[in-house]
């Protein structure tokens, strides 16, 4: 069976957008995961919360691994994830939505790979495209019509957090091209692509990056944009499950060819 999962970054912990939901957990062998499965007009959905669902798991505890493996076991083909953002880039502003094409990878302690030798030999993953450009379409599409403020494109740069950063790296990643700035899309995009899924993040942009916003940052006032934002993301997220043609075969789904495939 083919299914659709939603990755929920901050905020986005409410699986009852879907129809027929039940809770369930799965054991793989880097962890168990709890996921919500549902449908949404007769599509599966299988919908994680990034942090867990009382947001406890911090940006660098999270079991990437664990989260992506489970997915693709539980037959998911096409990955919707959502990230809150800061931005450095002046047109995007407060409560627009990103569809990241590129990222900056400046996590510092994390396992950022299936392939580890032994049972998975070495093997080096193409990033060229490591958004499905073919989900931002449509996605793009579905904000479009939808009215939203939608962009196309633009480079996120992880950080390894917990912490905010500071106005000097915030300076830094915008001299090297960082449109965006948040802590959980790497290594979760390059496991999504190492096990052949079709992987797009919807970037919500919650506050101007430190330094660009005049005021320090609070973790409230990213909670607190992203509700804002929630009711808009909830239609986005529903119209982009309808578009999309569960049985697509996507360059995505076969990035790891020149290694025979990614195997369970
Ligand atoms: N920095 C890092 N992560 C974030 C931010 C930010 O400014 N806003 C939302 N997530």
């Amino acid at each position: 069976m083919s299914a659709i999962g939603v990755i929920g970054g901050t905020g986005v912990y409410d699986p009852s957008i879907f129809e027929n939901i039940h809770e369930e957990s799965l054991m793989t062998p880097y962890g168990e995961i709890d996921y919500v499965q549902g449908t949404y007009n007769d599509k599966t959905v299988i919908f994680v919360a990034r942090h867990g669902k009382d947001h406890t798991i911090p940006p660098h505890k999270i079991n990437y691994r664990a989260n992506i493996w489970g997915l693709k076991k539980l037959g998911v083909r096409f990955i919707i994830s959502t990230t809150a953002v800061g931005s450095l880039n002046e047109t995007f502003k407060p409560g627009h939505f990103v569809l990241t094409d590129q990222f900056l990878d400046f996590t510092k302690n994390r396992i950022t790979t299936f392939y580890e030798g032994g049972d998975r030999p070495v093997a080096h993953l193409d990033v060229t495209n490591p958004y499905c450009p073919e989900l931002r379409t449509i996605i793009e599409s579905v904000g479009k019509q939808q009215d939203l403020h939608i962009h196309n494109g633009g480079t996120y740069v992880c950080t390894e957090g917990p912490r905010f950063e500071t106005p000097a790296e915030i300076k830094m990643f915008h001299m090297l091209g960082g449109d965006t700035v948040g802590m959980t899309n790497v290594p979760e995009v390059n496991l999504a692509n190492e096990a052949e899924i079709a992987y797009t993040t919807i970037s919500m942009i919650t506050n101007y990056a430190a330094g660009i916003s005049e005021s320090s940052l609070t973790h409230a006032e990213v909670v607190d944009m992203m509700s804002e934002m929630a009711s808009q993301l909830k239609l986005l997220i529903l119209g982009t499950i309808d578009a999309i043609d569960i049985n697509a075969d996507y360059d995505a789904h076969h990035r790891m060819a020149e290694y025979g495939g990614f195997k369970l």
